[in-house]
């Protein structure tokens, strides 16, 4: 009986191509044996598996074989050895904060980067070295004693490792360009398991790559990225409700048209919770105190809640509450414009009054839409080309939308929703005569899963597949999910 129950189930996964779960935990304990002490294994059941697993979103968990918790970059290459020549399933998470099931989960093999967890600040380089295991939180609080700053997340417990390895848009874009814009180097585990460092002068290609290159062409354990000057912050949280969204829209699209000044930025998030319309604004401002004006629309409209003062920037980037949504499932998608034009800002808020309607059935869940104006010089700032965006001749503002639910019943509905939002967002867009939105990249990490890698990294794409072909010849990456190309 137990023989034939075994060659069944053998017989079942090979019809299928991939291996059952019993080999996925065979290969767990292949691992286990072939990694060093400073790295360990989790099964279902103990707590550091729960927390291995775990998302920002439930909707980007699975139920994983085992977590593995690496601690040296040469166990991550004994362990994508195995994994390529097992060819197992596996997912590489960094702050879990991806929006799309099986980017960073996966039924096979759970990598999860907490003991990357380094943070070291070279004062004569300026630049910190940091590990892909941290959130930005952790980044700043080791950075403020030196006054210094890099440019990352702008709310709290986002991952450094996705966040970076896509782009990352930060409350300092507009100064000093994306995150991808101030990386000076990498440690990347290659898929054959070599380690090694990733400069623009060891291998331009693969360096330009790994900017906006995501999961790839390997597993990165560590980044270098230049430091800037930081002092004390000005901004926080303004929360508003329904009575006023017509003048917070106001202020937005004026702060969009008017406001130069590169050490000013806001998000503007048009929100429908508990079945009613808000508006959670957040300012920032780089210095103690914003010059007269720039924010004068948005502190005369009468609040509901405020929070906005001088701060450190760690203070200010937790002013937003992490767990507004927590535990529910959710999924971001994006609609990238040429302009925020007062149009497209009443169309975003009328979207979220829309949709937010239409969706309530669903009790619990959360619609958002955030608006985020950049300066149409936010692309200049790099010193080299990175693979995403593909072009910088217009800077498109990525604009993010963000829904959450509980039931898993409901994902068609609010996935089906945010596509057809975006196309009503970019239809207003091309009507007012806007360029270039049909071919306009999606940001990487605000795109919903099924975005077309073609549409994502457009002109990159060949140039991406050729370095792809050289690092990754028997594309073991693609074991991991994610935008592949
Ligand atoms: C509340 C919230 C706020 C956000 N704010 C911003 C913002 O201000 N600006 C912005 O640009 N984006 C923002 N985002 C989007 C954010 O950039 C993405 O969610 C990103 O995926 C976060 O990175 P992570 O490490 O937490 O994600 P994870 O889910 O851990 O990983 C995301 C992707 O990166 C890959 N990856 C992770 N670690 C590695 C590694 N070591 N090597 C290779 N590949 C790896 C994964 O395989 C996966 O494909 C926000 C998201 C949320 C939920
Ligand atoms: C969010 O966290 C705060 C503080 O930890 C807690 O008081 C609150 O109940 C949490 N809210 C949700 C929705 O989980
Ligand atoms: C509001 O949004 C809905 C749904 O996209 C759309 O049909 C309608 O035309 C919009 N109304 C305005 C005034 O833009």
């Amino acid at each position: 009986m137990y023989l034939l129950a075994v060659a069944t189930s053998l017989l079942i996964s090979s019809a299928w191509g991939h291996p059952s779960a019993r080999s996925f935990s065979d290969v767990c304990h292949q691992i286990e044996d072939s990694i060093s002490d400073a790295s360990d294994v989790y099964y279902p059941g103990q707590l550091l598996y729960f927390k291995g697993v775990g998302h920002y979103m439930t909707s980007s968990s699975q139920h994983s074989a085992c977590v593995v918790e690496p601690g040296t970059a040469e166990d991550v290459g004994v362990i994508l050895t195995i994994l390529g020549s097992t060819q197992t399933p596996f997912a590489v998470k960094g702050g879990g904060h991806t929006g799309n099931g099986g980017y960073s989960s996966t039924e096979g093999v759970q990598i999860a980067m907490y003991r990357f967890s380094e943070v070291t600040y070279d004062e004569n380089a300026q630049t910190a070295t940091i590990g892909t295991g941290l959130i930005w939180d952790d980044v700043y609080t080791a950075l403020a004693p030196h006054n210094v700053n890099v440019v990352g997340g702008r709310v709290t417990g986002v991952g450094v490792a996705g966040f970076t390895l896509g782009g990352g848009y930060s409350w300092l874009t507009n100064q000093h360009g994306l995150t991808v814009d101030t990386l000076t180097s990498f440690e990347l585990v290659k898929p054959d398991g070599s380690v090694v460092t990733v400069t623009e002068s060891s291998d331009s290609e693969l360096f330009w790559a790994l900017k906006g290159g995501l999961n790839n062409y390997g597993i990165v354990t560590r980044f270098t990225l230049k430091t800037f000057p930081q002092g004390q912050v000005w901004g926080g949280l303004i929360t508003y409700t329904a009575l006023v969204l017509e003048d917070v829209a106001a202020a937005t699209a004026k702060f969009a048209a008017e406001v130069t000044d590169p050490k000013a930025a806001i998000i503007t998030s048009a929100n429908f919770l508990l079945a009613q319309p808000g508006v959670s604004q957040l300012l920032f401002y780089d210095g103690p105190s914003p010059p007269d004006g720039i924010f004068d629309d948005f502190l005369d409209i009468p609040h509901f809640t405020k929070d906005v003062s001088t701060r450190a920037f760690l203070d200010l980037v937790k002013v937003a509450p992490a767990n507004l949504t927590g535990n529910q499932r959710g999924a971001f998608n994006t609609a990238p414009v040429q302009t925020l034009s007062a149009n497209i800002v009443n169309a975003m808020f009328n979207e979220s009054l829309f949709w937010g309607g239409r969706l309530q059935f669903s009790t619990g869940s959360f619609i958002s839409y955030d608006i985020e104006p950049f300066l149409p010089s936010h692309l200049s700032h790099n010193t080299s080309p990175s693979a995403w965006p593909p072009t910088r001749d217009t800077a498109f503002l990525p604009q993010c939308l963000y829904f959450a639910w509980i039931s898993p019943l409901h994902d068609n509905v609010f996935h089906d929703a945010m596509r057809q939002s975006v196309e009503q967002i970019q239809r207003v867009a091309v009507q007012e005569g806007q360029q270039g939105i049909d071919t306009a990249p999606p940001y990487t990490n605000y795109a919903l899963f099924d975005t077309p890698a073609e549409l994502i990294y457009g002109d990159s794409l060949p140039l991406m597949r050729s370095v792809k072909a050289r690092i990754d010849p028997d594309n073991v990456m693609d074991l991991a999910g994610g935008i592949k190309i």
